[in-house]
C-alpha cells in the first residue's frame, strides 16, 4: 500500500512577523519547508503534498517540482488546509501523513516509525506526540482512564487543568487514507478561534474507529517554529547536534558554540575548525583542512589540507594546501589550484588559476582563466569591466606580474610574460616577452627644492 505526505505550509506566521512566510523562513540558511521536504524524500513516501496559501509563489519557487501543491486561499485553519488536498488524494487507498510546514527538526527516522508503527498497529489514525517541560502554545493530548486518547485541546481553548498536561500533539498524524476526507468535512469551526482544527480529527474518529498514539522520546525534534525566538532555539538545537556528530567523526572544533555547520555540509575526519566559523550550503571540507577564524564559507568545495583564515568563500572551490586568507573573498565560482597562496585583500571572481599561483596581498581578480606558477604583484588588477560589459583576461603558465599592474581585459598574456610594475596594460602580451606600459621617469637635477618650500619659523604662538 503507498503512503502519501501533506505538507501544511499555508499559514502566515503572524507571530515570526518576518516578511518571509514562516515556512520559507531559514534555519542555518536553509528553508524550514526544505527540511521537512528532504526527509519525506528519503522516506518510504510516493506522494507529497504541500498546502500553500499565502505567499506561495515563495514556497512554490523554493520547492519545485519535489512535490505536488494544493492551494489553500483562506488560511481558515489546519483541518481546513489538510481538505484541501482533497482533489488530489480523495481516490487513493493508502497512508496519508499529515506534517507541519514549521517543525524543521523532524527526522527521516522519525517519519520511517510513525509509518511503521501506525502500520504495526493497524490504527486508522495515529497521534503522534511527545512530553515538553514546557507544553504552553501545544495543543494537549487528553486521554481516558485507560489511558487511551480522547481528544487534542489547544491551548487557546484548555481549562487551567488541562494546561498542566505535559503531553502536547506535535502536529503529525498517520491516517488511513479512505477516512481521510470523510473525517475531514465533518470538522466544524471552532467557535472561539473561528478556525477548522484539523486536531478535532481524534474526537470525531475515537468511537468507531481504531485511534491510537505514537510518542516521540526527544522532544527537540518535534518542536514547532512560531517566532523568532524559537527560530534560533531551533538553530541551536540543530547546530549543537551537528556539531556534536562531527566532532564525535573526527572534526576538532575549537568553541564549538561560535561554529555553524549547515545540514547538508560534509566534513571529513582530520579537519580543525576554528571560533567563529559558519560553513553552509552544500559545502565540502576534505581532510586536513584548517577553516577559520572568522570564516564563512557557503557553497565551497575545500580540498585536502587547505588553510583558510578570516576569508569569505561563496560558490568557490579551492584545491590542496593553497591557504586563503587573511581577508579573502572568493565568489562567484572562483576556482583555485593547489598550493596557491591567497592572501590579504585579495578578491576573487569567476576565475580559476591554476597550481603554485600566488596573490598575496591586494589584488582583484575577475573573468580570468590563470595558468600555473604566476605571481601577482600587490595591487594588481584585472580590469575587466568596461562599464557596459565583463570582459575575460587569460594569463599562461609562469607569468610575474609586477606591483600595481592593471590588465584591461579582453587581453591574453602569453607564458613566461614579465610585466613591468605599474604598467597598465592594454594589449595582449606575446610568450617570453617583457611588458612595460608606464610613463617614462624623468629626473631634474637639483629641482625639488623648488617644490618643496621650508617650513615657517613657529615663534611659540599657536598658528
Ligand atoms: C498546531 C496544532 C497544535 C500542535 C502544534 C504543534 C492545530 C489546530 N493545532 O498549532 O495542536 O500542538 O501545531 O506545533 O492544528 N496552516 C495552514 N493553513 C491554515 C493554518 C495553518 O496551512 O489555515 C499551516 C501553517 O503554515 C503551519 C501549520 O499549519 O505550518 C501549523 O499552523 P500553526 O498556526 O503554527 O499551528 P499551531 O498554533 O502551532
Ligand atoms: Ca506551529
Amino acid at each position: 500500500m503507498p503512503n502519501f505526505a501533506i505538507v501544511l505550509a499555508a499559514g502566515k506566521g503572524t507571530r515570526m512577523r518576518t516578511k518571509l512566510p514562516k515556512c520559507a523562513f531559514p534555519i542555518l540558511k536553509k528553508p524550514m519547508i526544505e527540511y521537512i521536504v528532504e526527509n519525506i524524500e528519503d522516506s518510504d513516501i510516493d506522494r507529497a503534498i504541500a498546502v500553500v496559501g499565502h505567499e506561495r509563489k515563495v514556497i512554490m519557487d523554493l520547492l519545485g517540482n519535489r512535490v505536488e501543491y494544493a492551494v489553500q486561499e483562506d488560511q481558515l485553519g489546519t483541518g481546513h488546509a489538510a481538505l484541501m488536498t482533497k482533489p488530489l488524494l480523495e481516490n487513493e487507498e493508502g497512508t496519508t501523513l499529515i506534517l507541519l510546514g514549521d517543525m524543521p527538526l523532524i527526522s527521516q527516522t522519525i517519519i520511517e516509525k510513525i509509518l511503521h508503527t501506525h502500520h504495526k498497529t493497524a490504527n486508522d489514525l495515529t497521534v503522534v506526540t511527545s512530553t515538553f517541560d514546557d507544553p504552553e502554545g501545544y495543543g494537549r493530548i487528553l486521554r481516558d482512564d485507560y489511558g487511551r486518547i480522547q481528544a487534542i485541546r489547544e491551548d487557546k481553548n484548555a481549562t487551567d487543568e488541562e494546561k498542566r498536561i505535559n503531553e502536547i500533539n506535535t502536529g503529525i498524524y498517520a491516517v488511513k487514507n479512505e477516512l481521510l476526507f470523510q473525517m475531514l468535512s465533518k470538522i466544524e469551526k471552532d467557535s472561539l478561534k473561528k478556525e477548522y482544527y484539523l486536531t478535532d480529527i481524534v474526537e470525531l474518529m475515537k468511537d468507531d474507529y481504531n485511534v491510537g498514539t505514537f510518542t516521540i522520546r526527544n522532544p527537540k525534534h518535534v518542536m514547532g517554529v512560531n517566532d523568532l525566538v524559537d527560530v534560533s532555539e531551533a538553530e541551536k538545537i540543530l547546530r549543537d547536534e551537528i556539531n556534536r556528530g562531527l566532532m564525535l567523526s573526527g572534526v576538532s572544533m575549537i568553541n564549538p558554540e561560535t561554529i555553524t555547520i549547515g545540514h547538508n555540509v560534509k566534513i571529513e575526519g582530520n579537519v580543525t575548525i576554528n571560533p567563529n566559523t559558519t560553513i553552509t550550503g552544500s559545502s565540502k571540507i576534505a581532510e586536513g583542512a584548517v577553516i577559520g577564524p572568522n570564516t564563512e564559507i557557503h557553497n565551497g568545495i575545500i580540498h585536502e589540507n587547505v588553510h583558510v583564515k578570516h576569508s569569505l568563500i561563496y560558490d568557490s572551490e579551492v584545491h590542496e594546501r593553497t591557504t586563503i586568507g587573511p581577508f579573502a573573498h572568493l565568489r562567484n565560482h572562483a576556482n583555485i589550484g593547489r598550493d596557491n597562496r591567497v592572501g590579504n585583500f585579495v578578491e576573487i571572481k569567476k576565475s580559476s588559476t591554476g597550481a603554485n599561483t600566488k596573490m598575496s596581498h591586494l589584488a582583484y581578480i575577475g573573468d580570468t582563466e590563470c595558468g600555473s606558477g604566476v605571481n601577482f604583484g600587490s595591487g594588481s588588477v584585472t580590469v575587466n569591466y568596461d562599464g557596459v560589459n565583463k570582459h575575460k583576461t587569460y594569463i599562461g603558465d609562469d607569468v610575474f606580474i609586477g606591483c600595481n599592474t592593471n590588465l584591461i581585459a579582453p587581453i591574453r598574456i602569453e607564458d613566461n610574460v614579465f610585466i613591468a610594475a605599474g604598467s597598465t596594460v592594454t594589449k595582449d602580451i606575446p610568450k617570453g616577452a617583457l611588458a612595460i606600459a608606464r610613463g617614462h621617469q624623468i629626473n631634474k637635477e637639483d629641482y625639488a627644492k623648488n617644490l618643496i618650500k621650508p617650513k615657517p619659523k613657529n615663534n611659540g604662538e599657536n598658528s
